[in-house]
């Protein structure tokens, strides 16, 4: 079996979202990160929650044997994520009485989260979310741009994300900046987040790139996604593919199923194979290609009855059908 990382060396990092638990080599887990990525990110330990629940007292273990393990392994670290309306904690967003908090005491507040949280990991985390899915999201006229219900929009309004950039960049210098958002190669949500990165560009806000999270389908439409790059592309911003899996239903209706079958298995070969034909396609601007987890024994797609089975490595970690599929691409 050829690892993953070693597949697509030429072309871009490989990475995987990962738990604490997951990041020790004592562990199938720990041994098969090691093997197949040459990247990993928090799948949840690094969010404004975990890392500050109580304003002022930060809880750095988790994410600090996250960065040990990447380091000891020689892999990267994609931070995430430092600014979202979502796993944060309600000091960010309300005073005691439930009302939100000003403009002024909500940016002091989120300059002082990101700076600290930038510059404790400076030389470990090579890229930062530091804007996670600001913009609407189901609108397909176009007319509202930013997520409203955001606390953030609502406090500040859209400048919170420039602020958020700003911040980042004066705490690492050197530290890939990135939007990242779900659903963005739908027509309405990419010219949203075009639209939105064009703002910051024109205006000098420090972003280096841009993420798609990549919950994708087995179903998604290949126009989509090169329109998409190709739309991206035109920004002169980095791609990276932040949370990629590929659920084997076509759709929510349909039937779950505990037990991985020949038509599961087809429509992911169908899918992956399509996907990773176009991501390589753009390898000169996709600079890394990151699964929401390492095997289909923990996705947070698993409902119970319903198995999503949504990567290439299989509950025991190893290389599903699939996988052999998408090596004959390179
Ligand atoms: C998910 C985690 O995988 C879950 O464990 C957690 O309960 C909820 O968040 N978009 C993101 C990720 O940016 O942070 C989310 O991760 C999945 C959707």
């Amino acid at each position: 079996v050829i690892p993953l990382k070693e597949l697509f060396e030429d072309y871009f990092e490989i990475g995987a979202a990962v738990t604490p638990q997951q990041a020790d080599l004592g562990t199938a887990h720990g041994q098969t990160l090691r093997k197949h990525f040459s990247s990993i990110t928090a799948e949840n330990v690094m969010k404004p929650d975990a890392l500050q629940r109580v304003k002022g007292q930060y809880t750095w273990s988790s994410a600090d044997q996250l960065v040990q393990f990447a380091k000891d392994n020689n892999m990267l670290v994609r931070g995430h994520c430092l600014t979202w309306h979502s796993q944060s904690p309600d000091w960010m967003f309300y005073d005691e009485n439930g009302d939100l908090l000003s403009r002024e005491l909500a940016l002091a507040q989120l300059e002082e989260h990101i700076t600290t949280v930038v510059t404790r990991y400076k030389d470990d985390v090579y890229a930062w979310d530091v804007v996670n899915e600001a913009m609407f999201d189901w609108d397909p006229a176009g007319v509202i741009e930013y997520r409203e219900d955001s606390p953030w929009y609502q406090m500040i309004g859209e400048t919170y994300i420039d602020s958020a950039f700003v911040y980042a960049r004066r705490a690492d210098p050197n530290a890939k900046l990135f939007y990242n958002d779900y659903n963005s190669i739908f027509s309405w949500k990419r010219n949203k987040i075009y639209n939105m990165v064009k703002r910051l560009k024109d205006n000098n806000i420090p972003i280096d790139g841009i993420g798609l999270q990549g919950h994708w389908m087995v179903n998604t439409s290949e126009a989509d996604i090169r329109t998409t790059l190709d739309l991206f592309r035109s920004l002169d911003v980095e791609i990276q593919i932040t949370e990629l899996d590929i659920p084997v239903y076509l759709s929510s209706d349909e039937p779950g199923a505990t037990v991985y079958n020949d038509t599961f298995s087809f429509r992911q070969k169908m899918a992956y194979t399509m996907i990773f034909d176009v991501l390589l396609d753009y390898s000169d601007i996709i600079t890394n290609v990151t699964f929401w987890g390492i095997g289909d024994d923990h996705t947070w797609l698993d409902q119970p009855g319903r198995k999503a089975f949504p990567f290439l490595l299989d509950e025991e970690l190893n290389p599903k059908p699939v996988y052999f599929e998408v090596q004959k691409l390179v």
